[in-house]
């Protein structure tokens, strides 16, 4: 009895070990870095014990030892504690001196005086933008920009009316480069990134920016695929008046990404392996939105494809789902992994650099991401990544800033706020403190026209199209 009871045991898990085998048995994965910052967690555990200990003194002296940590794992790299500590940390550019910024931000919130609430995961994200500022100081030459929830809400147009773009333009003033790197691509049709960052073209402009300081103004479109450049140009009004706008106008690919520079060269990575990476993205994405019931709509243009929601009229195509007005969290996170997943197994391997993201609202694949699109200004500009800061509000592994850790210091923010409030410190930092005016940035959600060279009509950020 026994024995046939071992022996029904030991072929049923042969069974299920061959069903698996042939993909019958579907396993579900928990990803154990899903949605978390594994070396912020970490430092956080590390706060804890000097919390529970009653010992907030100790706070100073965690990050102290977290400093040499750092100093160790850029000399070491992947041999080093940190890397042990915490597994997968990137590239860290620069020093960070953690200490400093954790006094400088005790002094103004009182960390170490609370009693019941340790340091939390947003206070200690805080204090590491705050070092990184520190360190890069007065070596900032280029700012670069994530675009939707970092400079604008998502979806919405840049508000010029903030302490956000009086320090932009103090910036660029000052002889700092200022990009927007951002995932929405356009092609190299400069009037449709005006709709979301007109106004703030307009107000640098109006501030009297000279021709020199604007043209130090880029945007990066499609993560690395299409540079424009501010340029002042002469225009002639409807009224027939002849007045001087600040637009942006393409750069050529073969100047940007011109051989002798030593950057990534996207314009020129071969059209059938983008469009086969595209076909496979596409196979997997319009899977995923018959099997999630998503009423969403579907895009495919020439370096990405994208789902978001579809509308009123998506409700009648599929009766039982969601996602004609948002689709929620989990569905868009699943997509992503499923993307994920099928470009990892993809044969031939996929060489190219992609991006697979959530973006709030929507899933994309981009081809090319924001460490290309980074390092590709990088090499334009000849700037190296220690005169860098790269703000995004992205950094999970299902969003798209996080590429950009590669090759450049970054700094997590969570809104256009916070970007205003981090602008006044890179600006004191720079040695501009007394520029510092206006309060924080607030965003205006909308999808009108924001300038008035923009196309006319209703602007569909995910499209580019007007409807
Ligand atoms: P970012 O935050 O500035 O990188 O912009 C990301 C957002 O841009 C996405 O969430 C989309 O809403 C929008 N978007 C518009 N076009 C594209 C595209 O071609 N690829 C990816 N995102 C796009
Ligand atoms: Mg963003």
């Amino acid at each position: 009895m026994v024995k046939n009871c071992e022996l029904f045991k030991f072929v049923l898990i042969k069974l299920i070990d061959i069903l698996d085998i042939m993909d019958v048995v579907r396993r579900n994965y928990l990803l154990p870095g899903e949605k978390r910052d594994i070396f912020i967690e970490w430092m956080k555990d590390m706060l804890n014990h000097s919390f529970v200990l009653n010992l907030p003194s100790t706070f100073g002296e965690t990050f102290t030892f977290v400093e040499t940590l750092i100093d160790e794992h850029r000399r070491n790299g992947v041999s080093s504690r940190l890397s042990k500590a915490v597994p997968g940390m990137g590239r860290v550019h620069t020093p960070l001196p953690l200490r400093r910024a954790y006094e400088e931000y005790d002094k103004k919130y009182c960390i170490t005086q609370r009693k019941f609430i340790r340091p939390s995961f947003n206070e200690i994200r805080h204090i590491v933008n705050l070092a990184q500022v520190m360190e890069i100081g007065k070596n900032l030459k280029l700012i670069s920009f994530d675009g939707d929830q970092t400079l604008y809400s998502d979806g919405g147009n840049f508000e010029p009316d903030s302490s956000l773009s009086n320090a932009l333009k103090e910036l660029l003033k000052a002889g700092v480069y200022v990009a927007v790197v951002t995932a929405a691509g356009y092609g190299l049709v400069g009037s449709k990134y005006e709709v979301r960052i007109g106004t703030l073209l307009k107000y640098l402009q109006d501030e009297g920016l000279t021709k020199t300081e604007l043209e130090r103004f880029y945007v990066m479109g499609g993560e690395c695929n299409y540079l424009l450049n501010c340029s002042v140009l002469e225009e002639t009004t409807e009224a027939g008046e002849l007045v001087q706008r600040a637009r942006l106008v393409p750069v050529l690919p073969e100047v940007w990404q011109a051989p002798v520079l030593v950057g990534p060269k996207p314009a020129f990575w071969d059209k059938d392996e983008v469009n086969r990476v595209l076909d496979v993205a596409e196979k997997i994405m319009k899977g995923c939105i018959e099997d999630l019931h998503l009423r969403v709509q579907f895009v495919r243009k020439e370096r990405a494809i994208g789902m978001f929601p579809g509308g009123p009229k998506m409700v009648a195509q599929v009766p039982v789902g969601h996602g004609s007005n948002k689709v929620k969290r989990e569905a868009l996170d699943e997509i992503v992994f499923m993307l994920k997943e099928g470009l990892q197994q993809a044969q031939p391997p996929v060489e190219l650099p992609y991006c697979v993201f959530n973006g709030g609202r929507d899933v994309w694949l981009d081809i090319g991401n924001k460490s290309v699109g980074v390092a590709a200004m990088q090499a334009y500009l000849n700037i190296s990544p220690d005169s860098c800061l790269y703000v995004g509000d992205q950094f999970l592994n299902t969003g798209n800033d996080i590429a950009a850790r590669a090759v450049s210091p970054c700094i997590w923010i969570s809104n256009p706020s916070e970007t205003g409030k981090i602008l006044q410190h890179v600006l004191k930092q720079y040695g501009l403190g007394d520029k510092v005016t206006g309060e924080p940035a607030t965003a205006v959600p909308s999808s009108a026209s924001a300038s008035s060279s923009a196309p006319t009509g209703v602007f569909n950020a995910f499209t580019g199209q007007m409807s």
